[in-house]
């Protein structure tokens, strides 16, 4: 057979072989649930049990969502909801919900104007183990655990929020809402902190919590303290809740002022900083906590330390702690400036975003070009991140566990350089709208301007996550059943950013997707900050007001690519190999029917001793092109006739 025709005709098999396993896969085509909320009269093209197909992405509904069709809405009476057009009521009341959440995940006694009344006081006697007092504090997600590496990281990011977005915090009327907010978690993190030489890291075991599923008024025993000291140091975490000590402090000092407060903190911070740089060996928390090692386990320390000293700088504007962060980012930018995704373990970008805002004008320039290294690889989702097809910022390796975070936490960061650039008179007018655009189409993503046309945000809108993975919020007591036990969450956890869609935007409403409906402390925090931005800048609603009710049936995907694409591009392939395989049959119908008049003359000669066969000469009626193929055939070993020979005997 002729090399080419050889080629088209194995592709054309692949692909057909391909089609096939394809078929097999996609049968039956994986369902999306569509099931809308409770309030919500579902519609015959979005109700349960409608199958999905090729379809518009447009629900084809036609209730227009209005922010009173929901009739449970918590009163706040700080909120004036029937307020003019600016600042926006619904970004005002995202603002307030993001601190309902919190409130929600408290631990321990409830004070008397706790909003979220369906939670009970719990967990009073954390900490007796070790003879210290650490009831309080928050529950770290949507279970009944304590971890301190998280909750750092939260506070910090929620007190910057605060410093940088705070005329959105005044205009909203919510500076009461986040004082209390950041209280509660750094009252907590004071007791955490009960002398220079300790720091408690972890409140409860996740081998027993892993296997409840119930009420607060449940929460199972032994609930074991977990602490890192002078003598077993755990660097990373130290360092990290320094930042967040200073950052609150300043936020006391600078906006809310209460500087009694503020001094408070600011004395645990520098004891932390001093801790994490002083005590040996240096090394991340997991070595002395290797319970930490299945949720929260530290990847380095080094980039807590920078974070430590950056907010200590900012805190203090003593030069000696900006030579400090200069020094430990120096450390890690080894050989290229890292431009890393930001999470609760990493924060070496947002160090670059702190100290461009905050440096002393020697190093200024420096930190600023790190800055804008990282946001400009961010802003154009340079490899290994990406844009899904719908627009959200995704981060390979990190957003598989919480897709809405880690864009939160980029536009966080961007958002913040942009202001500062503007606030410095930067003349890098493009760099400063780019950030911004960046922001706000993340933002926009996550509050409804998505595939799945679903704020990720719980209790703004009938297609918000009604499931997300909260033992408190469920209700259900049933750890083997905890998707339909009981049907319906029990209660709405307003407020609540979830872990958001898969890389091809697809959601799935299901407490146990615990990477998409999951819900945790350091999730909402970046989430604050941009609510408070948006609250000071945004001219119209969030895109979900315009919304109607119920999620589209969106096709399903296969390998980031919907089925119905995959099925044309196989059918389109077998097409096109179809039709160069007629082609180059055309082209050489010459070779090939002197092929076959060779194959009818070597039939013919098979009932002939073989001897004879073997002492024949090629065919005589070849083209010159025929003797090249001979040649090469040759060339490569036996002749090609021969070879053909051996093969039919
Ligand atoms: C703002 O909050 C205060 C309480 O902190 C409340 O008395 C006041 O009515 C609120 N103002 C508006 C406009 O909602
Ligand atoms: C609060 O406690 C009661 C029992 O006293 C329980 O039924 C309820 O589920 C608890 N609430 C939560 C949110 O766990
Ligand atoms: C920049 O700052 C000016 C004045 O403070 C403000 O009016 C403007 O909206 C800001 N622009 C951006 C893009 O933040």
């Amino acid at each position: 057979m002729r090399p080419s025709l050889r080629l088209t005709l194995v592709a054309a098999v692949a692909l057909m072989a391909t089609a096939v396993v394809f078929a097999q896969e996609v049968s039956p085509s994986p369902q999306l649930p569509v099931t809308p909320p409770a309030s919500v009269t579902p519609t015959p093209t979005t109700g349960p049990g409608v199958t999905a197909g090729p379809q518009p992405s447009q629900p084809s509904t036609t209730t227009p969502f209005s922010p009173n069709m929901s009739p449970n809405y918590p009163k706040d009476p700080l909120l004036t909801r029937d307020s003019p057009s600016f600042p926006d009521p619904e970004y005002v009341k995202l603002l307030d919900y993001m601190f309902l959440f919190y409130e929600a995940q408290r631990s321990g006694k409830l004070p008397a104007d706790q909003r979220v009344t369906w939670r009970n006081d719990s967990a009073l006697s954390d900490g007796r183990d070790a003879g210290v007092d650490l009831s309080g504090g928050y529950y770290d997600a949507g279970d009944y655990m304590k971890f301190i590496f998280p909750l750092t990281f939260t506070m910090t990011e929620t007190c910057w929020g605060a410093l940088e977005f705070w005329d959105g915090y005044q205009l909203a009327n919510q500076t009461h809402y986040l004082d209390q907010m950041v209280r509660w978690g750094m009252d907590w993190l004071i007791k955490a902190h009960p002398n220079d030489n300790t720091l408690y890291v972890q409140v409860g075991l996740t081998e027993v919590d892993n296997n409840y599923w119930g009420p607060d008024s449940g929460i199972p025993l032994p609930r074991t303290s977990f602490k890192v000291t002078n003598t077993s140091p755990g660097t990373d975490v130290m360092a990290d809740a320094a930042a967040a000590f200073a950052s609150c402090s300043m936020l006391y000092r600078d906006k809310l002022k209460d500087t009694t407060y503020a001094t408070t903190l600011q004395t645990h911070a520098t004891s932390l900083f001093n801790l994490a740089e002083t005590a040996r060996p240096q090394q991340p928390y997991q070595k002395v906590v290797p319970a930490v090692t299945c949720c929260y386990e530290s990847s380095g320390f080094i980039d807590e330390l920078a974070w430590g000293a950056a907010w200590m700088y900012k805190l203090t504007q003593d030069a000696s702690f900006a030579t400090k962060a200069d020094n430990y980012i120096s450390q890690l930018n080894t050989r290229s400036v890292q431009v890393n995704t930001i999470t609760w373990d990493d924060k070496s970008s947002l160090v670059y975003i702190l100290m461009a805002g905050a440096t002393p004008p020697a190093l200024r320039t420096k930190w600023q070009g790190f800055a804008q290294q990282y946001a400009d690889s961010v802003a154009s989702a340079d490899k290994p991140n990406m844009f899904t097809e719908g627009g959200l910022f995704y981060s390979n390796g990190n957003s598989q566990l919480d897709s809405a975070v880690v864009a939160a936490n980029a536009a966080f960061a961007l958002q913040i350089l942009a202001n500062n650039m503007n606030a410095t008179g930067s003349s890098d007018r493009d760099r400063i709208e780019k950030y911004t655009k960046f922001t706000v189409s993340q933002v926009e993503y996550l509050l409804g301007e998505n595939p799945e046309r679903t704020p990720y945000v719980v209790g703004v809108h009938p297609n918000s996550p009604a499931n997300p993975h909260s033992a408190p919020a469920s209700g259900g007591t049933d750890i083997g059943n905890i998707n339909t036990s009981p049907k319906e969450e029990r209660w709405t956890l307003y407020g609540a950013l979830v872990g958001g869609p898969d890389k091809n935007d697809r959601f799935l409403d299901e407490r146990d997707k615990w990477e998409q409906s999951e819900v945790a402390l350091d999730y909402n925090a970046p989430f604050n900050g941009l609510m408070a931005y948006m609250v000071s800048t945004a001219t119209s609603s969030p895109p979900y007001v315009t919304i109607a009710a119920g999620r589209p049936d969106l096709p399903p995907v296969l390998n980031g690519m919907a089925v119905w694409k995959i099925i044309l591009i196989v059918v389109g392939s077998i097409f096109v190999a179809v039709a160069i395989g007629a082609f180059v049959c055309y082209r050489k119908r010459d070779q090939i029917r002197a092929w076959a008049a060779a194959r009818k003359q070597r039939s013919a000669e098979k009932s002939m001793p073989k001897y004879v066969i073997k002492r024949s000469a090629p065919p005589r009626n070849h083209n010159d092109r025929d003797v090249e193929a001979l040649e090469v055939g040759q060339g490569q070993g036996q002749p090609a006739l021969l070879q053909d020979v051996h093969r039919t005997t």
